[in-house]
């Protein structure tokens, strides 16, 4: 039985495509939000992506082109074998939802969120397809 049901609506202040409205249920998202495939190629460069509140800011991930890495969060490597797809959904689309307090920005949601900057108000910092594409990537780093 599901836990709690979220419908995300678009504010009518939004330049954005609607949102697609998503189900929490025992702890994940089980549902995908689009009907094409995550991407795990197309996922590894979201998640580098400056302008769209890059991980790597916050956590370290198995990205060795890549610099700088950060500590705020965990790191993510071996994070698909901790978590299934619907957890790994939730955590993206909504931290909030596991943790009102934690630091990391939920990547899908526009309402009632609180130090948002003024250009992400009104819309989600990632597409629908770019949570199947991160969530596809990040199901691929699984421990050893
Ligand atoms: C501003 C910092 C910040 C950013 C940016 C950020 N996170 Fe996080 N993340 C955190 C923190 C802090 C936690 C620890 C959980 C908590 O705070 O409740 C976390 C937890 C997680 C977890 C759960 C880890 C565990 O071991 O339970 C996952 C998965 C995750 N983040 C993935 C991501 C991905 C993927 C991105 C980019 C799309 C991202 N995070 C961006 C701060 C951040």
């Amino acid at each position: 039985m599901p836990l709690l049901l979220a419908v995300l609506m678009a504010s009518p202040l939004s330049q954005a495509e609607d949102l697609v409205a998503v189900a929490i249920v025992d702890g994940g998202i089980p549902a995908p939000l689009t009907s094409v495939p995550g991407s795990p190629d197309r996922g590894r460069l979201i998640v580098r992506d400056i302008s769209k509140a890059s991980c790597l800011i916050c956590h370290a991930m198995p990205i060795p082109e890549e610099p700088d890495h950060g500590q705020i969060g965990p790191p993510l490597e071996g994070i698909g074998s901790a978590y299934s797809v619907p957890e790994l959904r939730l955590r993206l689309v909504d931290p909030k939802a596991i943790n009102p307090e934690t630091l990391m920005p939920s990547y899908y949601r526009i309402e009632g969120l609180t130090g948002v900057l003024a250009r992400y108000a009104g819309t989600p910092i990632y597409t629908a397809q770019e949570i199947e594409d991160v969530v596809a990537y990040l199901a691929t780093l699984k421990a050893d």
